[in-house]
């Protein structure tokens, strides 16, 4: 081994606005195993990630729940961090953008730019809501799609013919939080002319990405590279930018910064800066991110360092998209899958194995397919590897559980495992878990044919040295097996040092030969998967949706979303679909947990009653409504929600806060339609 490497690597920051799902875990674990693996190899490897938390999303998701932002992504921090715990995935340091030292970081950077020439300031005109009072990010704004007219899209490109568009170009556009048209008002805006650093970026990307990913930027490199926008208006979560006021970094500036303010804030716990780890030409720099956020880590993120007079990351490695069963991860078929669900049904072990099976280090999309899973962890992983060892070991406590020597034939097969070191740790360097794990197989494919040729079981009944022999050669194999499957399979092997009574394997405990070795009682290492855990985890998942999409607080009633005028033309007959119908309120009660909710018992005449949840809490009382006459959607799928089943809606209208419930004539008796 050449000299003791010193290395940081980070993984890219989840928004603090999300749950961690299986496609996160993808870059976690990759991560994971190679940061594992350097440090076996006695290299200083500090792991980096943190939660990215500004943005408008953030902000108003906040609002809706009725807490800061502040506290919003402070609890969103200790699940992310308690989802990667259960994973084996330990950073020494999990951070937030949202720290003192990243806006510390930031402002040095961005006053970097702006004292280089960098910067400049532009008028641009932007949607506006008035109701809202807030600028409209693209995602803010629906509408109809220019190029196909399919409805209810957003602004920046269309779901249903896959149209990329300005907001601009929306048909009858309306604020996706209120309802209305936006108007058009003028502000002014700070860009990085990010053209000042095309002839670096020129030379850079193809020495700092991997041959495809360096094809597909240079097709933006060949143009000239637009300014990019890098302001953001009040009200805005997130850091104001220095000399600017009320103008806010937006969130992709400050977000790759969180990578050396976490390592700063970690450095500072060892006595030491960030320079020390990052600016030190010594040093070896990795970010590793999924191919959707190639353009801000290669485009954006290298000219802010080099503004700044802070080193570039040595590489740019990029990973291919999580699918599952062939497709996109998908809520409603069940398989966009939370890191916390898979873990209250299965052992993460499975899943770190499985993914370490199928990473090769491209940037090809990675299929996670229930069946393949299955049988991979059933067949490889228990049936090969694992039953290697509990056969062997269980054999040899029968008869005294003490090792012996190796025969001449055991020590060559040891030594052909052996052998394999290098070539494990060249996958393992270039991320192809893949190749790594197929080779680690071969050494139990030959351990579990020494075990059949010499069938031990029949052997101990005749010849206990000889058995003892040979169970001393299988023991030695999944020991060199488990050492080479540590960085992916952490808890696994610490069961196994366990057992052989030995101290943390590294990666070069693999040459060492074991004998006459007393083995601790044998303790189960892994369980078969079941397919119906699988089924549960996808039901739970479905379930996890209804509970959220659309959540009661979101759609409390008809009233904003397509306020009058503003929705699509639609024929009478797509009118005819809906049944309107005159109730009578029968009971209105508060619901237990719900800060906006009512729910109400509507008569519907013949005898007929239905439940319905409504977020009218903020302007009724139960007792106003109670005998009260109104109007509701009578044949509107029903709906789980967490508090109950709601069997349609009622109708209100109002702007989110105050709200009116329509009241029919005196005439209108429950259950006349409304036609
Ligand atoms: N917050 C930004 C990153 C800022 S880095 C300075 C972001 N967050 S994210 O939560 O959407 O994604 C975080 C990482 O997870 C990204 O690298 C992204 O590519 C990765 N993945 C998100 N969904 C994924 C899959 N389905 N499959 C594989 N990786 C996925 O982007
Ligand atoms: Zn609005």
């Amino acid at each position: 081994m050449t000299g003791q490497r010193k290395i940081v690597i980070t993984a890219a920051l989840p928004y603090a606005n999300g749950a961690i799902h299986l496609g996160h875990m993808v870059e976690h674990c990759m991560l994971d195993f190679w940061v594992r693996f350097q440090r076996a190899r006695g290299h200083e490897c500090v792991a980096i990630c943190a939660d990215d938390t500004h943005g408008t999303p953030i902000m108003l998701n906040a609002k809706k729940q009725g807490i800061t932002p502040e506290a919003l992504v402070a609890a969103s921090k200790v699940e992310h961090e308690k989802v990667f715990a259960d994973f084996g995935i330990s950073y020494p340091h999990y951070g937030s953008t949202h720290s003192p030292e990243n806006q510390r970081i930031a402002n040095r950077i961005f006053k970097a730019l702006e004292e280089k020439g960098h910067v400049e300031t532009r008028l641009l005109k932007q949607a506006y809501c008035e109701t809202d009072q807030m600028f409209l990010p693209d995602r803010f704004i629906k509408g109809t799609c220019p190029r196909c007219a399919s409805v209810d899209q957003y602004g920046d490109g269309c779901e249903v013919c896959g149209a990329v568009y300005a907001a601009a170009d929306l048909k009858s556009p309306h604020c996706a939080i209120c309802g209305r048209p936006p108007v058009e008002r003028d502000s002014e805006h700070v860009f990085v002319k990010l053209n000042d650093f095309k002839d670096f970026l020129k030379a850079w990307v193809p020495e700092h990405t991997g041959p495809e990913i360096a094809k597909k930027l240079n097709e933006w490199l060949d143009g000239d590279l637009q300014s990019w926008c890098i302001s953001r208006d009040a009200p805005y979560f997130g850091f104001e930018i220095p000399g600017h006021k009320d103008k806010y970094f937006y969130v992709w500036f400050d977000a790759p910064v969180g990578y050396l303010s976490t390592l700063s804030e970690w450095a500072k716990s060892q006595g030491k800066t960030f320079e020390h780890y990052w600016n030190d030409p010594e040093a070896e720099r990795y970010h590793l991110i999924g191919k959707d956020i190639v353009y801000h880590h290669a485009l954006f993120w290298p000219s802010m360092l080099k503004a700044a007079g802070l080193e570039t990351p040595n590489e740019i490695m990029v990973h291919g998209m999580l699918q599952v069963n062939g497709a996109k991860m998908s809520k409603s078929r069940g398989t966009f899958i939370l890191a916390s669900t898979f873990n209250k049904h299965l052992d993460p072990t499975y899943l770190r194995y499985y993914l370490a099976c199928k990473l090769s280090g491209g940037i090809d999309d990675i299929d996670f397919n229930f069946d393949d899973f299955v049988s991979r962890v059933n067949s490889d992983l228990i049936g090969k590897i694992t039953n290697v060892a509990s056969r062997g070991a269980q054999m040899l406590q029968k008869i005294g559980g003490q090792m012996g020597a190796l025969s001449p034939e055991g020590l060559q097969l040891v030594k052909v495992a052996q052998a394999l070191s290098q070539e494990i740790a060249s996958h393992y360097e270039r991320r192809d878990f893949a190749k790594a794990m197929l080779l680690i197989r071969t050494i139990a494919d030959e351990a579990n044919k020494y075990f059949d040729k010499y069938e031990p079981w029949k052997l101990v009944k005749v010849d206990e040295a000889a058995t003892i022999e040979i169970l001393t050669g299988i023991l030695n194999l999944f020991r060199i097996m488990t050492i080479y499957l540590k960085p992916v399979l952490p808890t696994y092997a610490s069961k196994v040092e366990a057992l052989f009574q030995e101290d943390p394997y590294i990666w070069s405990s693999a040459q060492q030969v074991v004998e006459y070795k007393k083995l601790a009682p044998f303790e189960h290492l892994l369980k078969r998967i079941e397919p119906a855990q699988i089924e549960k985890i996808v039901a739970e998942t479905k379930e996890i949706l209804a509970m959220q999409n659309p959540t009661p607080e979101e759609t409390p009633t008809i009233s904003g979303e397509a306020a009058l005028g503003l929705a699509p033309t639609i024929t009478i007959d797509d009118f005819q679909k809906i049944d309107l119908r005159v109730v009578k309120i029968i009971d209105a009660r508060e619901v237990e947990g719900a800060s906006k909710l009512l729910q109400l018992t509507l008569d519907l005449g013949h005898g007929v009653t239905k439940q319905v949840f409504s977020g009218i809490k903020s302007t009724y009382k139960p007792s106003d409504l109670i005998g009260k006459h109104t109007v509701m959607v009578a044949n509107l799928a029903p709906r789980k929600m967490k508090f109950g089943l709601s069997e349609g809606m009622v109708l209100a209208s109002g702007d989110g806060e105050r709200l009116a419930v329509l009241y029919p004539d005196v005439h209108a008796v429950a259950g006349q339609r409304i036609s």
